[in-house]
């Protein structure tokens, strides 16, 4: 989503619109603005493209020098004209453009009902706008600090009160906010370039902090009402910079965005006591869980390499047996599908043809079908029957990162969903795969810092014709997608064996210098790859191994070059595993001079069979 906000003298309209076109490369499926008129609050909103909307203002105008406006990418509630932003109360005096997700909104919504508020959208935002009515006791700041004690989740939030037409109040938790300075006006957007054409100078809002804009300047404070003073932050990016928030690619920023995305993948899944996990959006009954007999997971390119941890995850959290389709093939291999199969289709866009087709023959075959995707509203979300969405964000580089990821935070949660239904872990073994899911984030930051050694690695790689990923169990899960990444923005053949496998052909083709990455991160299996690792150390391979902390001075004395990731559970080291795949994919590409973001002959989302 993208927020954009404008106090000042001049008519804020084409200025929140412009802003708004800035924010489009993140995605969007409706619009809208709220501003102050002569007439009051007045909210033109539309779904679809930014141009929808501007063809509904361009018969009715909204005139004023105050407004805020919002692109969304929707979360909770389908893309429509009554979920799009900004929201507001019964009275219509208050005005909230709203980036993140509520997660308690539920329980406020029934709250606020039991009040008399009456709700017209399916959205955890319309909640905030009413929850700021209900606190408004004449002072806007006020209001907007007691709202927010209320409110668990991720919120940028822009809000409007026509009792105040003099100021503008924008607060932040756990997603992204910045406050423009101007001369005589002042912005605030959820990203920098929907405001770097107007100002240079902006805050960067931390956590917990809040700003309070008039014409003639912005003060700044917790949401605990405490004054505080920020340095200012000088813009010096251009336009295409800014829209990558200063990351040279899409796809290097998308990288450093997966903590986030974890974080908001679990966020309000997990119980507040970490002792289960549940997932409310689902309408599959404990009975029909009961029923399910075997699983197969049907997806395209990344996301059928999410599938593939996908089902080591249940089969060993749920012991229910799961197969992998690539769903071109599926369709048309005639799968025994029964009523008591549970299909589920991995796709980041909702749109791919193949896995919308797979999904069609397998509601026709009287199964039920989940989909894991990073749409809503997409055509795969709207014809399953039911929908974990992962909230990565929009992921813009064709080589998919943090939807991957997602893909599998999604698939920790569902499995550990169906073995809290089926009973099937002990409580203590759900526990601490809670407590691992928790810590991934920071894993996850730390293997990031590690990124100059990667980049070493990939420039020592871009030399080569060719290379080789083994592994073992979920390893060899993620060998795959990080062959598969190293092909598509590098060009660089790759091939991914199971370790194991490798003797049986493909070590025909090891010869002197030929690069290795083998992952090493079964303890159960580590053993039987430094085997593997051995026999093509023997035909001259340089072997680079990838082994998790405390396995890593015996896994050096096998390898070449170590890279050791952050402790965790066996099932949940492809989260951090693949994070240097991508990094190494990444710098390789970028030695070698190629369009990192567009490679050739590829598309983001491909709806054609
Ligand atoms: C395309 C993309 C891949 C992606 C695949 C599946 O081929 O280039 O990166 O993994 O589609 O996309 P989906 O949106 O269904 O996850």
């Amino acid at each position: 989503c993208g927020i954009v906000g404008y106090i000042g003298k001049r008519d804020s309209q084409d200025i929140l619109i412009e802003g708004l076109k800035k924010l489009e490369y993140r995605g969007y499926d409706s619009a809208g603005i709220a501003v102050f008129t002569k007439n009051g609050l007045e909210i033109t909103k539309s779904k679809g493209r930014l141009a929808n909307l501007e063809d509904k203002l361009k018969g009715d105008p909204l005139e004023g020098s105050v407004g805020i406006g919002h692109t969304r990418w929707a979360t909770h509630g389908k893309p429509s004209d009554v979920n799009s932003h900004p929201h507001t109360d019964n009275s219509a005096k208050f005005s909230v453009v709203h980036n993140g997700i509520i997660e308690n909104y539920l329980d406020l919504k029934d709250e606020l009902a039991a009040k008399g508020h009456v709700f017209v959208s399916e959205t955890d935002t319309e909640i905030i706008s009413h929850l700021i009515a209900e606190e408004y006791d004449g002072n806007i700041v006020e209001a907007v600090q007691h709202a927010v004690k209320r409110m668990r989740g991720a919120y940028a939030l822009g809000v409007l009160t026509e009792y105040e037409p003099e100021r503008l109040v924008a607060v932040r938790f756990a997603s992204p906010l910045v406050i423009g300075i101007g001369e005589g006006e002042n912005f605030i957007g959820s990203d920098i370039p929907a405001i770097l054409e107007h100002t240079r100078n902006v805050y960067i809002l931390d956590d917990g902090e809040m700003a309070v804009l008039t014409r003639n300047g912005v003060e700044l404070m917790t949401t605990e009402g405490e004054i505080i003073s920020k340095e200012i932050f000088h813009v010096d990016w251009d336009l295409v910079t800014a829209e990558k928030a200063g990351y040279d690619h899409f796809m290097l920023k998308e990288i450093y965005e997966q903590p986030k995305a974890y974080r908001d993948t679990m966020l309000g899944r997990i119980a507040d006591d970490n002792k289960s996990v549940f997932l409310k959006e689902l309408t599959m009954t404990a009975e029909y869980i009961k029923s399910i007999r075997k699983v197969h997971i049907v997806a395209c390119g990344t996301a059928y390499h999410a599938g593939l941890v996908g089902k080591s995850v249940i089969e060993s959290l749920a012991r229910i047996p799961a197969e992998n389709d690539v769903a071109s093939e599926y369709r048309y291999r005639s799968p025994i599908i029964t009523p008591d199969t549970l299909v589920i289709v991995v796709s980041q866009s909702g749109e791919t043809a193949d896995t919308l087709a797979a999904l069609r023959e397998a509601k026709r075959s009287g199964a039920r079908v989940l989909a894991i995707t990073n749409v809503v509203g997409s055509s795969v979300a709207r014809e399953a029957d039911d929908v974990i969405v992962t909230w990565a964000g929009p992921e813009i580089a064709v080589a998919s990162t943090k939807a991957y990821t997602s893909q599998l935070i999604a698939f920790y949660l569902f499995g550990l969903h169906l073995a809290g239904v089926l009973g099937t872990q002990e409580q203590s073994a759900v526990e601490e795969l809670i407590a691992g899911l928790h810590q991934l984030p920071e894993q996850v930051e730390s293997i990031l810092e590690q990124s100059a050694v990667l980049k070493q690695v990939a420039e020592s790689i871009s030399h080569h014709k060719s290379l080789f990923f083994i592994g073992r169990g979920v390893d060899y899960a993620v060998a795959q997608e990080g062959s598969l990444k190293l092909k598509e923005i590098s060009y660089i053949h790759s091939e991914a064996y199971a370790a194991g496998e490798l003797k049986h052909g493909t070590l025909a083709l090891i010869e002197e210098g030929i690069p290795v990455i083998a992952l090493i991160t079964q303890e159960a299996l580590y053993e039987k790859t430094l085997s593997n690792i051995k026999e093509v150390k023997a035909r001259g391979a340089h072997v680079l191994g990838i082994a998790n902390a405390g396995f890593e001075t015996e896994a050096a004395k096998s390898v070449d070059e170590l890279f050791t990731i952050p402790k965790t559970l066996p099932l949940l080291t492809p989260a951090l595993s693949v994070l240097p795949l991508q990094l190494i994919s990444y710098y390789a590409s970028l030695a070698l001079g190629h369009d990192v973001d567009k490679p050739r002959n590829l598309a983001k989302s491909v709806t054609v069979e």
